[in-house]
């Protein structure tokens, strides 16, 4: 059986950055398809062009919190709003290797990530920085600070979220699934906003015909359960057709990659770079 390892930059990304990401799946690939996709994904974090890890967005109150999960079938670990992290999809692994849990969140993430050795880091840039004055430009017509927070989402079209670039990866290998994510959330958001990335069945889905993560606005993601549906879906013929038909009930933008025991597909209602191998084995 071919393997395959799939890894995508976020909707909304920009398709020149297709080469990179197949050098990224390409030097990524183990074995393990766990490893395959987490080590695609701390590539993109540790990338400032994507919005996860270092170049993550900023909260409305400037603050950088960020979401990760990996899943293989039967398995899930997540981190919901951690900070000050390099690699949120590490903490994710330890969360579902090494702790009794599968999501830690807030303050009670970024404790255990120190406790096993993750070390303070600072995620800000200069992009992270722009974005968030370009972004209280939008909302400076509000009287007070309060009210602009309150009130962004009356003001703003959901077309106005300046980006979602979520990372993602799938992988099957040696006829084995597993998925990793990861972002820096959606722009504008409030301290504290949950988006999808870390809600099992909405930004991620494995099991053990399949692996699915999703990229665009959370909160549309969330509420269509968009990975599980696309799961249930998995080995209907053909994939993209599934992952094109399911992607038709959002206005808002989104991609979706995927793979199942035969195919692997990709498909997004707005521009989104991908990274793709298939080869005959992994050694
Ligand atoms: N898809 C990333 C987010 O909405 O947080």
């Amino acid at each position: 059986m071919t393997d395959v390892l799939l890894a995508h930059g976020g909707v909304g990304s920009d398709q020149t950055l297709n080469s990179f990401l197949d050098d990224v799946v390409k030097s990524s690939l183990d074995r393990d398809p766990l490893k395959s996709v987490v080590n695609s994904v701390v590539r993109m974090e540790d990338d400032p062009r994507f919005n996860a890890g270092t170049g993550s967005y900023m909260r409305l109150d400037g603050s950088i919190q960020m979401d990760a999960s990996v899943m293989i079938p039967g398995s899930f670990g997540a981190v919901i709003a951690i900070e000050k992290v390099r690699n949120p999809v590490l903490v994710a692994v330890d969360v579902m290797n090494r702790s009794p849990h599968v999501i830690l969140s807030g303050d009670g993430a970024t404790r255990f990530a120190r406790t096993l050795g993750h070390a303070e880091y600072n995620p800000e840039t200069e992009k992270a920085r722009i974005a968030l004055q370009q972004t209280m430009a939008k909302l400076k017509d509000s009287s007070n600070k309060e009210d602009r927070i309150l009130n962004f989402r009356d003001r703003l079209t959901i077309e106005s979220f300046l980006t979602v670039d979520t990372v993602g990866a799938v992988a099957r290998i040696s006829g084995k699934f597993a998925g990793a994510v990861s972002t820096g959330g959606a722009n504008p958001m409030l301290r504290g906003r949950v988006g999808d990335v870390s809600i099992p069945g909405a930004g991620i889905y494995v099991g053990s015909e399949g692996a699915v993560v999703a990229t665009g606005i959370g909160e549309d993601i969330i509420r269509n359960s968009l990975c599980f549906r696309t799961y249930k879906r998995i080995s209907d013929s053909s994939l993209v057709d599934v992952l094109r038909e399911e992607i038709s009930h959002f206005n808002s933008p989104v991609g979706l990659i995927a793979v199942n025991g035969k195919e692997s597909a990709w498909f997004a209602n707005r521009q989104m770079s991908v990274g793709y191998y298939a080869g005959e084995h992994v050694n």
